[in-house]
């Protein structure tokens, strides 16, 4: 007799691209987390236009080159990865599976790859950092950090976070306030009891939050994060941490050499569509953000990556790597760590065909030479 666990095992593995994972994704969720990992800003223009800015760009493919052997290893800030595709971070990863953010840690970690992990994180920093440190010169993780009105509870995740083995602070920039992103508010989004963050709710627990005016993610996080944050606030971070800063949701040139005189490195993002609506999309904004930096810090970029020749296209702009927000959650709402796995696979080989199809042997060879402007 088959059961339901290995009926969706065998779904899952028969899908031959990232959307059909995120059809089995969609299809497990209730319609609260749901509604609150597909949402975006507003009319969700932005939302649209980072997978539409990537189709709008054209390739130049170079042909008769010896392509039997395509690499796609690189390094994230000097850590050895397989593949230059990561794992964003994303709040609540319990919404999607019972091993939530462990099921995410240990599916990038068997793929060789890093995972960023949410302030907002349904499991602890350290069984987090356990998952995605249990293949030794493989992977490693993140964290991704807001600043909270109330400094010593960033101090002590940041202590945290460094103490388990995190290995670059990814700071949160595009959020002194959350979007508005209307379902969420309409239908008053709610995190189920059983699911707590321990990583930020030590001092302010998110149940007790009042959700009779709306959402209740965006009240909680209204009431904790500090609105006043200037580029000024930098050397407080500095001063409470060795790892490098990468400064995520920069979106221009001005910003970017501004990260890069504060010795940041930059992660070119609008939130994935959730923040500011009408904004630049990801792919767009990053060819003047590598401009500005001229090599001074590692640039990454998320926002509507599903295809490996969206990874190439960032790549070939200068991108160091690119991040994974909601088609890992896809993958982990599917089949926990495996469909994690899976997605992160199924997108590097889309990407490695790619390179070989352009004439493209390592990554180190992508350049702006690959896209038609
Ligand atoms: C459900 C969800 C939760 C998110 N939570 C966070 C978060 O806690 N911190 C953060 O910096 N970004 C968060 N993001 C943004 C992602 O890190 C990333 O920028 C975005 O999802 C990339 O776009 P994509 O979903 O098209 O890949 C979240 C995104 C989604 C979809």
């Amino acid at each position: 007799m088959t059961t339901a666990a290995q009926t969706s095992r065998e779904a899952l593995q028969q899908t031959v691209n990232l959307a059909e994972i995120e059809a089995l994704g969609r299809a497990a969720l209730d319609q609260n987390a749901l509604e609150y990992y597909v949402s975006g800003a507003n009319d969700e223009v932005t939302l649209r236009e980072n997978r539409d800015g990537f189709a709008r760009l054209k390739l130049r493919p170079r042909m008769l080159v010896d392509v039997s052997n395509v690499d796609t290893r690189t390094t994230l800030l000097g850590l050895p990865v397989d593949m230059p595709i990561a794992v964003a971070p994303s709040a609540f990863h319990g919404l999607a599976h019972t091993d939530a953010e462990l099921g995410t840690a240990r599916g990038a970690a068997a793929l060789g790859t890093v995972m960023t992990l949410s302030t907002f994180s349904n499991t602890p920093i350290e069984a987090v950092a356990q998952a995605a440190l249990s293949r030794p010169g493989k992977g490693g993780f993140w964290f991704q950090l807001y600043l909270y009105r109330q400094r010593e509870i960033s101090a002590e995740v940041v202590h945290r976070a460094e103490a388990a083995g995190a290995r670059a602070l990814v700071l949160t920039v595009d959020a002194p306030f959350l979007g508005r992103r209307e379902p969420n508010e309409r239908n008053r989004f709610t995190l189920p009891p059983h699911l707590g963050v321990p990583n930020a709710g030590t001092r302010q627990e998110l149940a007790g939050v009042e959700t009779a005016t709306g959402s209740q993610l965006v009240n909680y996080f209204q009431g904790l994060v500090d609105k006043t944050v200037t580029w000024n606030d930098l050397a407080w971070l500095r001063g409470v941490t060795s790892l490098p800063i990468v400064l995520k949701g920069i979106l221009t040139a001005e910003d970017a050499e501004l990260a890069a005189q504060h010795g940041c490195h930059v992660w070119v993002s609008n939130h994935g569509g959730r923040q500011l609506d009408t904004a630049i999309s990801a792919i767009e904004a990053l060819p003047e953000v590598v401009d500005a930096v001229a090599g001074r810090t590692e640039v990454y970029l998320d926002g509507g990556v599903n295809r490996g020749t969206d990874v190439l296209k960032a790549l070939a702009f200068g991108a160091q790597g690119v991040f994974l927000g909601r088609a890992a959650l896809w993958g982990l709402a599917a089949g926990g760590e495996a469909g994690v796995a899976h997605t992160l696979n199924l997108l590097n080989e889309e990407l490695r065909l790619a390179m070989a199809l352009c004439g493209k042997v390592t990554v180190a060879e992508l350049g702006r030479d690959l896209i038609r402007r």
